[in-house]
């Protein structure tokens, strides 16, 4: 039996996620065993306590050590957005496999180094857009590729959260240490949705506002200036003729994690919202069609990874299953060499399309997408 041997750099939130995601994904899989050898933090008692808390062999504090560790198969990057490039790149020139959380990079030079890196090496590397595997969506997907909805005429995303009024100074507020506010929190998320559902963004025009513009270092007790925007409003075209508006904010009283996505075509539309994760809501203009009319459908187990997690229909899946089988996707293209979705080039788009996005709100004008 093959084994693969996972590092995951920086156990904070999103590397105790997917460690224990790692381990869940293990079910999925046969003829593979996912070991979970080292956990690294430069913070020792974050490393520590993911190690003991998930079974990892081996913690450190130096990244370069599973870098340099012949016996690493896959890196999965987990830390601020502005170690992504470096740490990559030195795994993927060693030949390791890796997993990237998003944003890809902060910028698209970045992003565009290590796609072209990536596949270069022929490694399998996956970014974490793990909307893409969360069934309704995958499924809403599916109806469109059908052309259920028939042409698509407009779209509407929104990620709106709650969490900016009241946090302290971090690395998300800072660009030289982000890449951007909102819509680079949540906006690349809200990015790479509307590119899997509808296809590749040719233009934007946006504004974005910074409302608090001062927050509390708790390491030092002092005030320090934010330099990214709380919220970001943006209209979108599409190669393919359609059009869309966006909007991100973190200060969005009653929105806990409001992922939202309307889409609208000649034959029908439908509505996601994050916060019923198991529910599509679908208008089909189809007498033919067991859909046709107004109807919320519960997504379970005859949907897109239905059969993955040995729940009934109405039981509900969430955020980590949809992580869980990115990492089955993750290790599985290890083993079998296929490319795997979402990939870095997933990545680097949404950089391209966040990165012209707020350089239209800087200058007030529409903004061509690079190719
Ligand atoms: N896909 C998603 O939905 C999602 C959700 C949350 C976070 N994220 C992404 O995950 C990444 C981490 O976010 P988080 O919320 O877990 O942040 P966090 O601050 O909780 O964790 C980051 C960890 O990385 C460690 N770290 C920083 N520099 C390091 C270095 N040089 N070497 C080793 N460890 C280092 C820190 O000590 C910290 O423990 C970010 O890129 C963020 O955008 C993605």
């Amino acid at each position: 039996m093959k084994t693969v041997n996972v590092a995951v750099i920086g156990a904070g939130w999103f590397g105790d996620v997917h460690s224990e995601c790692f381990l869940r994904a293990q079910s999925m899989l046969q003829g593979v065993k996912i070991k979970l050898h080292t956990v690294v933090d430069i913070y020792e008692p974050a490393a520590i306590k993911c190690k003991e808390k998930y079974g990892f062999e081996y913690y450190t504090t130096d990244w370069h050590e599973v870098i340099d560790n012949p016996e690493i198969d896959l890196v999965d990057v987990c830390t601020d957005n502005k170690f992504h490039r470096e740490m990559s790149i030195a795994a993927i020139e060693k030949g390791k496999h890796v997993f990237c959380e998003k944003p890809l990079a902060d910028t698209v030079k970045d992003a565009v180094d290590m796609t072209e890196a990536a596949e270069k090496a022929g490694i399998t590397n996956m970014v974490d857009f793990h909307y893409r595997k969360i069934p309704a969506l995958a499924q809403l997907h599916d109806l469109i590729q059908a052309g259920e909805l028939g042409r698509i005429y407009h779209i509407k995303g929104m990620f709106l959260q709650d969490f900016g009024f009241d946090s302290p100074m971090t690395w998300r507020f800072k660009k030289a240490l982000s890449g951007g506010g909102s819509i680079v929190t949540m906006g690349s998320h809200v990015i790479d949705a509307v590119r899997y559902l509808v296809g590749e963004i040719d233009e934007v025009c946006s504004t974005g506002k910074t409302f608090i513009e001062k927050r509390t270092d708790p390491n030092t007790g002092k005030e320090d200036s934010c330099d990214v925007d709380d919220a970001m409003t943006v209209l979108l075209k599409f190669k393919n003729g359609a059009i869309g508006m966006l909007m991100t904010s973190w200060l969005c009283h009653g929105c806990r994690h409001h992922h939202e996505l309307e889409v609208y075509g000649e034959k029908g539309s439908a509505k996601f919202n994050s916060e019923r994760l198991n529910e599509l809501e679908l208008w089909l203009d189809d007498p033919k069609s067991p859909l046709n009319g107004k109807k919320t459908v519960l997504i379970g187990r005859d949907n897109p990874y239905g059969d993955l997690f040995n729940l009934k229909t109405g039981m509900g899946v969430g955020v980590k299953e949809s992580i869980t089988i990115q990492m089955r996707d993750m290790v599985e293209g290890i083993v079998s060499g296929k490319a795997q979705t979402p990939s870095f080039y997933d990545g680097m788009m949404a950089v391209k399309v966040t990165s012209a996005i707020i350089k239209a709100a800087d200058t007030h004008t529409w903004v061509k997408v690079p190719e």
